[in-house]
């Protein structure tokens, strides 16, 4: 199948009342397709998306598709998890809708970020604890699993301009080489995991060896597994405490 456009795409998607002209120009000036819209798709849900928050990624769906698979490996019944830097809320919204009987908290230390999410979960009608929290700041309890896409670009990497020109910078750079998020959740969690539990992140493709590393260091009896995505590039740690 040949991939649609951008232009396409606007015009296929953008509501009948707004003013395509004005989205082409938008377009045109470089603003992603999505922001423009309002709107995108993401493994099972439909997600409002504003300049609030980072559009999310067919990367993210893979991860999301890899945990799923784990957590019917893992966790038949009973399952709690923690999604940390939820942004438009796609994870745990893709995760309930998956398995409707587990208790999902989401945590962003961006209001603005959570008032997207928490509209997004009204909108697919799903119950998620959602909470302004730096990392744990404010998290309670133990999980099952832990997941996350924390921000992962280096400071100093060149990234695509429509990248940098409109997606929050917030969601995207971490300080330590791109690392910090790692390390600080991966240094934190044994506090707020069950002991037989799952960490599972996104991270950036140079960043694999690095993480396992520390992963390794923590957690040391665990079994510690690097994944590609659909372009071959290391994308995905998980952590699995058996
Ligand atoms: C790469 S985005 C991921 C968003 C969403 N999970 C996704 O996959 O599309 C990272 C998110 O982490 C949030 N964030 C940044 N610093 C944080 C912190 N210290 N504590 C919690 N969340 C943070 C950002 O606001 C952003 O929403």
């Amino acid at each position: 199948m040949i991939p649609m456009t951008e232009l396409e795409y606007l015009k296929k998607y953008l509501p009948p009342e707004r003013n395509l002209e004005e989205a082409i120009k938008r377009l045109e000036n470089g603003e992603p397709v999505q922001y423009i819209i309002g709107e995108t798709y993401f493994y099972n849900s439909l997600l409002k998306v504003n300049k609030d928050v980072l559009i999310p990624r067919p990367e993210t769906e893979e991860l999301v598709e890899k945990v799923v698979k784990l957590i019917k490996e893992y966790f038949p019944s009973n399952l709690s998890i923690l999604d940390i830097g939820t942004g438009s809320g796609c994870i745990p919204i893709a995760l309930k809708k998956e398995f409707q009987n587990a208790n999902i908290t989401a945590c962003d230390i961006s209001p603005q970020a959570l008032k997207v999410a928490i509209s997004n979960a009204k909108l697919n009608n799903v119950n998620i604890n959602f909470q302004e929290s730096n990392i744990f700041s404010n998290i309670d309890g133990k999980f099952d699993l832990i997941i996350s896409n924390p921000p992962y670009i280096k400071e100093d990497e060149e990234i695509m301009p429509i990248v940098k020109n409109n997606e929050p910078h917030l969601a995207l750079y971490a300080k330590d080489n791109g690392l910090y998020f790692y390390k600080e959740i991966i240094k934190e969690s044994s506090k707020y995991l069950k002991s037989k539990s799952i960490i599972a992140f996104e991270i950036g493709e140079e960043e694999g060896s690095a993480i396992k590393d520390i992963a390794n260091t923590y957690f040391p009896n665990a079994k510690i597994i690097l994944e590609q995505d659909f372009r071959h590039l290391n994308r995905y740690i998980f952590i699995i405490n058996e």
